[in-house]
């Protein structure tokens, strides 16, 4: 019977056959030891000289690291760690051989790793990391749909700027000039959201500024939502639920990707019991400069601002109502404060940074024109985004989760690098 390791605690005592590659083996005389992976996990086979064909033996004793292999045998459970099971093999075949494989278990730079990240995917760390993208993106999906959002995606070649007009790939599109690489979808939703009420996209996006951080990607996926009747503070309540969703799934879903990452799980737990900050700009500014930033009001705030906001805190903190000069035209102003949107971004904690972007959209036709204009963008550009504001025009909100940011955090990973199987970077576009 044909089985997968994760199922393993449902086949002891029985005879199945797995296929996968040889993570890792060990021979001492007559009994030889494998770590095999599947996809599904990782499990022991041992192999005994007494108990195999001399054909079967001669297979064990050549088999490299990461040769393919199909192995027959009985699933025992260890004696004493519980989840932890054994395959004790009566049969072993190679499918494919491996020789040479070039990732060992000495320490490699990251150079060398990026350079073989098609075969550095196998390793045990970037299993891990890539499942726990794929529960990240399902937990999204699944909030998403609970919440009554329905997907209806944006398109990636676009003819004008979301987030700015000097970070955009151009293209060149046929007779009709230059398109650009999509920044974010968000213009799109903000027309579907006429149609279905709530809606999402979620693909890739890009960004072309030439950022070196341990957070840029020149690619990333995007998760953009949008909603018709939902104001600054309704907003900031999805957003908190979403990423509380997203946690809440990793913690159940995750737990051997979390041992393998060594990955304390401690504050992810507590933050879910607790509400996030809300802090407005002008008060973390101030604050800012309290421990220590040098900051000014007006400026953006830096990757150690970030981190010094959040240093002690044991939740996200939502920096909000930002200064409308240093944001995007269609943020809404705060009719309170004229100088101000009705913006946030969302601060992770641990170190992690700017997870979420987000806020309420100008909905009156004429601010958003002169925006457009006091921007320097061209309103024929944006013909079809105004219309959006002459017919039936209604208060609304979104916000743009960035996925590997997300999954940086929940992984515990240092460079946001290892939170894309592919990544794209500013020096970087092989493999
Ligand atoms: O803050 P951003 O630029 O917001 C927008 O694009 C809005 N249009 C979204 C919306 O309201 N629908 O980007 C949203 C998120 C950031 O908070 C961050 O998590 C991620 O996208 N992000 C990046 N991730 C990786 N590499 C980059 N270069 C990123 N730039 C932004
Ligand atoms: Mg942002």
């Amino acid at each position: 019977m044909n089985a997968r390791i994760s199922q393993f605690k449902d086949h002891v005592g029985q005879e199945v056959t797995i296929q996968g590659w040889i993570q890792g083996g060990r021979s001492s005389g007559k009994i030889a030891f494998f770590e095999i992976r599947d996809g599904s996990g990782f499990t022991q086979a041992v192999v005994a000289q007494e108990s195999v064909s001399d054909d079967v033996w001669q297979q064990a004793v050549g088999a490299s690291q990461e040769s393919s292999v199909r192995l027959t045998g009985t699933v025992s459970a260890h004696p004493k760690k519980e989840g932890v099971f054994e395959l004790q093999v009566s049969s072993m075949k190679v499918v494919g051989a491996s020789e040479e494989y070039p990732i060992g278990n000495k320490e490699h730079g990251p150079d060398f790793l990026m350079n073989h990240r098609h075969l550095w995917l196998r390793s045990k760390k970037q299993w891990a990391i890539l499942r726990i993208r794929d529960t990240v993106e399902r937990a999204i999906m699944n909030f998403m749909h609970e919440q009554t959002f329905v997907r209806t995606d944006s398109p990636i070649f676009t003819p004008n700027a979301c987030e700015g007009t000097t970070d955009l790939f151009p293209v060149p599109y046929f007779d009709l000039g230059e398109a650009y690489l999509s920044q974010s979808g968000q213009l799109y939703i903000e027309a579907a959201i006429a149609s279905v009420g709530r809606c999402y996209d979620f693909g890739p996006v890009f960004r072309a500024e030439k950022s070196v951080t341990k957070r840029h990607l020149t690619e990333f996926w995007m998760m953009d939502a949008e909603a018709a009747f939902v104001e600054h503070d309704e907003n900031m309540n999805i957003q908190e639920a979403l990423v509380k969703y997203i946690v809440k799934a990793c913690l159940t879903e995750c737990k051997e990707e979390f041992v393998i990452l060594e990955r304390d799980t401690t504050p992810l737990e507590k933050l879910l019991e607790l509400s996030f900050e809300r802090l407005e700009y002008d008060d973390a500014i101030v604050r800012l400069n309290e421990l220590g930033s040098d900051i000014k009001h007006g400026e953006d705030l830096g990757n150690d601002d970030e981190g010094l906001l959040t240093q002690n805190s044991p939740v996200p903190v939502f920096i909000h109502k930002w200064p409308k000069h240093i944001k995007p035209f269609y943020m809404k102003i705060d009719p309170e404060n004229p100088a101000r949107v009705f913006n946030n971004d969302l601060i992770g904690i641990e170190g992690s940074g700017e997870i979420i972007g987000g806020s309420q959209r100008e909905d009156n036709y004429d601010l958003l024109l002169e925006r457009i204009k006091a921007d320097g963008l061209s309103p024929e550009e944006y013909e079809w985004y105004l219309d959006l504001r002459k017919y039936g025009s209604v208060p609304h909100s979104g916000f743009g989760i960035g996925l590997e940011r997300m999954v940086r955090w929940m992984s515990g990973t240092e460079h946001i690098r290892e939170c894309i199987p592919f990544p794209r970077l500013v020096n970087r576009i092989k493999p």
